[in-house]
């Protein structure tokens, strides 16, 4: 009889390679009657049902922001109840940049909690700290071996961060890609929400999983960036001027952690000029994040209402007011915000339950990473 197999170790991208019972009876040898055809149909039906997995991270480097919700968390949420999710804090990664770790534990509480504000449920997801999974650094090694120094030399983040701290470029820096292909290929996810930013560590990581494939044979499954809708999200700063972030330029973010007030205050300074002199005018990429804000937090109608207003400007004649936009997007935002920062911060008071959270997330993890381990070590010939 087939022993059971937890789901998350049935690498599905096989199955759907390359189909057939041959094919199954090949890669689940150990587990299949060779020659029960009903038991073998039973258990591609099985394999078939099985959830896919899903796993991102998020770098304790900061506040949490709005960025972060609409390109990242907000999938998240969605998707713990149709796919197997991991879900981690990646404290590793932010050694890369801030090697000070006085702020860490507060800043990893924090994180663990904002998720579970946002309706993670920890029940539902593996929900865990990076540092808690070892196995993760030990398939790191393996795959900093199939990276080559060019290709991570030329990743847009390393140059970033090289522009940005001279004087600490440091190999984790470098190897950055290689470490976040470890963290999803550990658990074998094929699905990975993330934003527009993380585009090309995903393809770093198809690159990687391919390598190993090719070198070691079938083991890794190739994961890609996802989002419900399709299109990955980039949400900008309030100035308009590049994406909202953690660390830079914070009057212009909204983090999920700031007050009524300092919301309210944020949004009432964000650029705007003095309206649209033609009708039907291109919003200037300031004002369109505007709109974009207000899609994300305000009901439809109220949306439409200062669409219509913009559209209906004329020269001498200019219907849409700034300012009521401004206050009315303040008022949405913190009607959306505000739950999340009061959730957040009493989840974050209580240190037995998030104790418990990552204790419980760290044993999920590893029981699916040791398994990907282990078929990692076969396949390179580790298996002593
Ligand atoms: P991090 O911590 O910078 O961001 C966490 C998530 O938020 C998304 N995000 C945004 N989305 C839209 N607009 C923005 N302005 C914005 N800013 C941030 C990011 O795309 C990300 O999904 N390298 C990752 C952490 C990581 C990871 C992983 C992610 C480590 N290992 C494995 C996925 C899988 C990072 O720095 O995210």
């Amino acid at each position: 009889m087939c022993k059971y197999l937890p789901p998350q170790s049935i690498p599905i991208p096989i199955l759907q390679k390359r189909k057939g019972v041959e094919v199954i009876k090949k890669t689940f040898f150990f587990l299949l009657p060779t020659d029960n055809l009903q038991l073998t149909t039973h258990f591609i039906i099985f394999a078939a049902m099985a959830k896919e997995v899903v796993l991102s991270g998020i770098r304790p480097t900061g506040f949490l922001h709005l960025g972060n919700y609409f390109g990242a968390m907000r999938n998240y949420v969605r998707m713990q109840d149709e796919y197997n999710c991991y879900f981690f804090v990646a404290n590793w990664h932010s050694l890369t940049t801030h090697p000070d770790t006085k702020e860490l534990q507060t800043a990893v509480h924090r994180v663990i909690a904002e998720n579970v504000a946002c309706g993670l449920d920890p029940e539902k997801v593996s929900l865990y700290v990076q540092s808690d999974v070892p196995e993760i650094a030990e398939l790191y090694l393996y795959l900093n071996m199939l990276a080559y120094k060019g290709e991570l030399e030329k990743t847009v983040t390393f140059k970033e961060k090289v522009r940005l701290q001279p004087d600490n470029i440091n190999a984790g820096l470098l190897t950055y890609p290689v470490l976040q292909a470890a963290d999803i290929l550990i658990h074998r996810a094929v699905k990975v929400p993330v934003g527009k930013d993380q585009e090309q560590h995903l393809e770093m990581a198809r690159n990687f999983a391919q390598r190993f494939n090719h070198r070691y044979g079938d083991v890794l499954p190739e994961p890609f960036a996802f989002n419900y809708g399709g299109e990955l999200v980039k949400i900008l700063s309030l100035d308009g001027n590049g994406k909202m972030s953690k660390s830079e330029n914070q009057l212009n973010t909204l983090y999920l952690a700031d007050s009524d007030e300092m919301l309210k205050k944020k949004i009432m300074k964000a650029k705007t000029d003095g309206g649209p002199e033609t009708p039907n005018s291109v919003k200037p990429d300031y004002i369109e994040n505007l709109f974009t804000l207000m899609k994300l937090v305000s009901a439809e109608d109220t949306l439409q209402k200062f669409e219509a207003d913009f559209d209906a400007s004329s020269a001498g004649n200019c219907i849409i007011r700034y300012g009521d936009l401004k206050k009315q997007l303040a008022e949405d935002m913190i009607k959306f915000i505000t739950p999340i920062r009061e959730k957040a911060a009493d989840i974050q008071n209580n240190k037995d339950l998030l104790s418990k959270i990552i204790k419980q997330g760290a044993d999920k993890a590893r029981e699916s990473a040791s398994a990907t381990l282990l078929e990692v070590r076969k396949a390179i010939g580790m298996n002593y």
